[in-house]
């Protein structure tokens, strides 16, 4: 698809079936989303949403659970009763062969009431462990012959590791194409994050300098304030690697070392990205100590409130050896970044909630502006995914006033400056893609393959040798190895802590 002329679509028609419809990612992110998508007008009347769970609720309930979840995640005073009479409810067991075969009767009776053309997107917002059986009935029990399209979306994690997530993909395939599975990443979604691409490719003073000559190190932090919360039970068993790393982290570095696409289209695009992760150097297992650090949060403060530590959040968390905290040293062995670390860093319970990459560029040979080595202030772009949206470019300019020393000084420019923008959420921006058959924003096989194979290196030497836990405070910016991971190269972390 071409992606510069997505505005002047037609509305979308569809049944949006969603699998886990009484969970959290239902309730914060998807009916929000649907409802924004509504109000602006980028879906008209003709769809409809049937929402599948294993509780015996009526329309009813879910109705007003779907008004519950707008007033909460939207702040939002109306009653919304014409947008949530699109909303059906269905008890469903995944296992049982009737759940599938009624659920082909009610979207059949919807397709004709909401006049979807036959289009079907299946949501699954649930445990992974169901994902290919539900792939597979869903193909078994006929609900992919219908006249229009089926697409199938997919929540993350997928996989555990390269071999499992090849067996997923595997069942996944044997009922859909590659071109029907949207496999969510949502922070594809995020209005910077896309940003990056264009960024790069629409400003030639950029460009230029884009690669190992200009660029000494690349930085990507995404830190959040947040503990492991009440999701124990999934998180104990993936960790930051898995759960943050595998996906959004090497998901921006793509996007960061790309080449640019020879068109605005979703294979070009993709190809491009594939490519960058296929560059990714794949690691020994005696190298990955000094490319990767780990961390766990132990107990702290944060805004003035007392912390506990991570194996004490929940019972079965107390001799945990799962990481809250990874820092990394990526390299891409290809000619535009050959010798350019990427680092990488994530983790919870850190000083701020941010994401954040910082694009440092080489000092100039003869810098006479300053008088101290230690004074000097490399030109960087900081690219704020969030909570700010914006970027700054760190230039040098002379101190006002006598003589000719330099000092740092910042241009930068802020989405939330600038009036009329309201940037939609990930979800909200995804789904609509997904709506209008747009993949651009998911990620393909190939680059779930390629980010697996590279973390699980790191992943199976972790395995091997037991860490030292906790090892930072909760309100910090992670163990002090993460720092020294720059320093041994000679950088540091340009703290988003403390916005230097
Ligand atoms: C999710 C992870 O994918 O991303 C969570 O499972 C994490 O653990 C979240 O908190 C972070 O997303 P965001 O959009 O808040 O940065």
């Amino acid at each position: 698809m071409e992606r510069l002329f997505l505005t002047n679509l037609h509305t979308p028609k569809a049944v949006i079936v969603i699998f886990g419809a009484t969970g959290d990612l239902a309730k914060r992110k998807l009916f929000p989303s649907i409802y924004k998508l509504y109000k602006s007008g980028k879906i008209g009347d003709d769809f409809a949403v049937v929402g599948l769970a294993r509780r015996p609720w009526t329309n009813d309930v879910f109705r007003t659970n779907v008004r519950e979840s707008l007033q909460n995640a939207l702040s939002m005073e109306e009653d919304a009763e014409e947008f949530t009479s699109h909303f059906y409810y269905h008890p469903f067991d995944v296992t049982q062969a009737e759940s599938y075969t009624e659920l082909n009767g009610l979207i059949t009776d919807l397709e004709s009431t909401y006049k979807t053309d036959g289009n079907r997107i299946f949501y699954l917002a649930m445990a992974p462990e169901y994902f290919g059986s539900i792939a597979h009935r869903l193909e078994e029990y006929g609900l992919k012959n219908s006249d229009g399209w089926t697409r199938l979306v997919i929540e993350k994690p997928f996989g555990h590791d390269l071999k499992s997530a090849k067996e997923l993909n595997k069942e996944i395939r044997v009922a859909f194409n590659e071109d029907q599975i949207y496999r969510i990443d949502h922070y594809l979604g995020k209005e910077m994050v896309q940003n990056i691409e264009v960024i790069r490719f629409a400003n030639g003073i950029f460009e230029h300098l884009w690669n190992n000559r200009s660029i000494s190190n690349v930085q990507i932090t995404s830190s959040e304030e947040l503990g492991v919360e009440e999701r124990a039970r999934y998180y104990d068993h993936s960790g930051a690697a898995r759960d943050m790393v595998q996906n959004h982290m090497l998901q921006m570095v793509a996007l960061l070392a790309m080449e640019p696409p020879i068109k605005l289209t979703t294979d070009e695009i993709r190809s491009e990205k594939v490519k960058a992760l296929r560059a990714l150097r794949q690691l020994e297992p005696e190298e990955v100590d000094e490319y990767f650090v780990r961390g766990q949060y132990g107990k702290g403060t944060m805004k003035g409130k007392e912390l506990v530590g991570y194996r004490e959040e929940a019972d079965e968390l107390h001799d945990s050896n799962t990481e809250t905290f990874v820092a990394g040293k990526v390299m891409i062995d290809n000619y535009r970044w050959a010798g350019v670390p990427f680092y990488i860093r994530t983790g919870k319970r850190m000083a701020e909630k941010c994401t954040k990459i910082v694009v440092e560029f080489k000092d100039i040979p003869m810098n006479l502006y300053y008088k101290e080595e230690a004074e000097k202030h490399p030109n960087l772009l900081v690219i704020n995914i969030q909570p700010n949206e914006g970027i700054t470019l760190y230039l040098n300019a002379k101190k006002s006033g006598m003589g000719s020393m330099a000092e740092p000084i910042q241009l930068s420019y802020t989405n939330n400056g600038v009036s009329g923008i309201n940037t939609p959420e990930a979800y909200e921006k995804l789904l609509f893609d997904c709506m209008i058959g747009d993949t651009t924003n998911f990620t393909h096989w190939d680059e779930v393959a390629h980010s697996w194979a590279f973390i699980d290196t790191v992943l199976n030497r972790w395995q091997e040798v037991k860490a030292d836990f906790p090892n930072y405070t909760s309100g910090s910016m992670g163990p002090d190895a993460a720092n020294q991971l720059l320093e041994k190269d000679g950088f540091h972390w340009w703290d988003v802590a403390k916005n230097e």
